[in-house]
């Protein structure tokens, strides 16, 4: 971690992310419904100044065709505050080198390679209903985000890199969690602890916490292959290093590719079957479609690879889950040239956020937006949807890469866990969203039961 500018360990510097998402803590229940009157109010684009720096918030379809399509070049990846999490890897650059950097790893995104994940999938699964077999015998009160992040950083290491995950991703989340928790800011800090508030994280502790960040990509390396497949991502990694006439891919880069992985792969997915799982406990009707479901199409067994793809109502399930709760609840760019969105000018310079949220939560696109209806997905009325109107994944060229791998991975989960267990939520309603670059449930606090 000694090549990064030690700038990066600090929390709270005003020209970071963080200073800028302070104004969303107004609300301690659902800091997005702030945004959400404010777009409803002033209208979709809207600029403030915030600290030194000009902020857009963009919340209209157009808007998001226009930055993330129509003016792609004009628009670059804005990673300030997050260098020690990414690192140099691809989701953070722009142009020509992130089209360079992507071409060797896209192979392992292609759906023709699913189905030979899929055992490593279910292993997964199997080895977390054996935990959940134990935890309903104990009833013990467990966070459902790092039961759901444990299980996706799995089957990312054994289905991506062929490797068992060679360290414990509740202590490594945790911790990098803490890192970029808005929260955490040095004014938010001093003043929660000036209210007495016992606060969880310093910043020396920020520094331990990247520093073990940075060393995890290298243990996966170093741990023994599962089964010595010749085609993983992991190898497609390596072979890009090995390649002489690509010294860009240096092992930097596929350090920072493995950290890219192991977070935006894993932590997105993971919040995405945790707010599943509780809005299920808050809507038995569904709740017992899906079990109905996954017992018509996979019965006793684990799913087979023609099974998981007619699971049909789950993936509508997991579509309105994102709808109401998208894991990223905005794109962040900053403006290269001076340019115009929705009547408002965008300076260069200027931070962009598009909204996704709003939009998702907007009576213009969704009938009752605030109610849980996974039929709005059915394939029959997804025609009639304005375009670009729900974007969980992005949009344009830098869509996510590994949304169809998400949408199986917790399609299995929630077909072969729910079918066995009932989670009982405990927590109070609704649940609260903490503040920080992704759609983050306080607590959801879960009891395991076995049916
Ligand atoms: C529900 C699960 C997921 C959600 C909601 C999600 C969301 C997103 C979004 C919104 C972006 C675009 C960010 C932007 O334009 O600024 C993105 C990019 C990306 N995602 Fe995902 N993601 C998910 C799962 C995954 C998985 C499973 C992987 C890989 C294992 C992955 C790897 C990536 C990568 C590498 C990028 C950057 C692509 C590029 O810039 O070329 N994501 N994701």
């Amino acid at each position: 971690m000694s090549a990064h500018d030690p700038k990066t360990y600090s929390l709270g510097e005003t020209d970071s992310i963080w200073h800028k998402l302070t104004p969303l803590l107004k609300d301690p229940i659902n800091p997005m419904q702030t945004l959400l009157r404010m777009s409803e109010k002033y209208g979709g684009a809207l600029a403030f100044n915030m600290g030194n720096e000009r902020v857009v918030f963009l919340a209209e379809p157009d808007h998001f065709k226009h930055v993330l399509v129509t003016k792609e070049p004009s628009y670059i990846k804005y990673f300030d505050g997050l260098t020690p999490i990414f690192g140099k890897s691809m989701i953070t650059i722009d142009g020509a080198l992130w089209q360079k950097i992507r071409v060797p790893q896209q192979a392992a995104f292609h759906p023709n390679m699913f189905e030979e994940y899929l055992p490593y999938l279910l292993k997964s699964l199997r080895s977390k209903g054996d935990r959940w077999a134990g935890l309903a015998k104990t009833g013990e009160t467990i966070e459902m985000v790092e039961e759901t992040w444990t299980l996706a950083a799995d089957m990312v290491c054994r289905a991506l890199f062929d490797r068992e995950m060679p360290f414990n991703p509740h202590f490594v989340f945790g911790m990098v969690k803490a890192y970029t928790n808005v929260n955490n800011h040095k004014s938010i800090r001093s003043k929660l602890q000036d209210e007495g508030a016992d606060t969880d994280i310093s910043g020396e502790k920020a520094h331990k916490a990247m520093s073990e960040w940075g060393s995890i990509p290298d243990k996966v390396v170093d741990a023994n292959d599962l089964d010595h497949r010749a085609k993983t991502l992991l190898t497609m990694l390596k072979a890009a290093e090995a390649d002489p006439a690509f010294p860009e891919f240096d092992h930097q880069q596929v350090v920072d590719e493995m950290k890219q992985y192991l977070w935006a792969g894993t932590e997105t997915t993971a919040l995405t079957l945790a707010w599943c799982l509780y809005l299920l406990t808050q809507h038995p009707e569904v709740a017992a479609k899906v079990r109905e479901e996954a017992q018509r199409v996979c019965g006793t067994g684990e799913p087979t690879w023609e099974q998981a793809q007619n699971l049909t109502y789950i993936r509508m399930v997991l579509q309105e889950t994102m709808r109401l709760y998208p894991p990223i609840w905005g794109l962040i760019r900053r403006c290269a040239v001076e340019d115009e969105v929705g009547g408002v000018t965008v300076n260069p310079g200027d931070v962009v956020v598009l909204c996704a949220y709003i939009a998702h939560h907007s009576e213009k696109y969704w009938e009752e937006p605030e109610k849980f209806i996974p039929e709005r997905f059915s394939p029959d009325r997804m025609k009639a949807r304005a375009k670009y109107s729900y974007l969980p994944f992005g949009g344009g060229k830098r869509s996510c890469i590994g949304g169809a791998l998400s949408q199986l991975e917790n399609g299995l989960a929630l077909a072969m866990l729910y079918r066995r267990f009932d989670p009982e939520y405990l927590g109070p309603v609704p649940a609260r969203i903490n503040p920080t670059v992704t759609l983050t449930p306080a607590s959801l606090p879960f009891r395991i039961r076995e049916l």
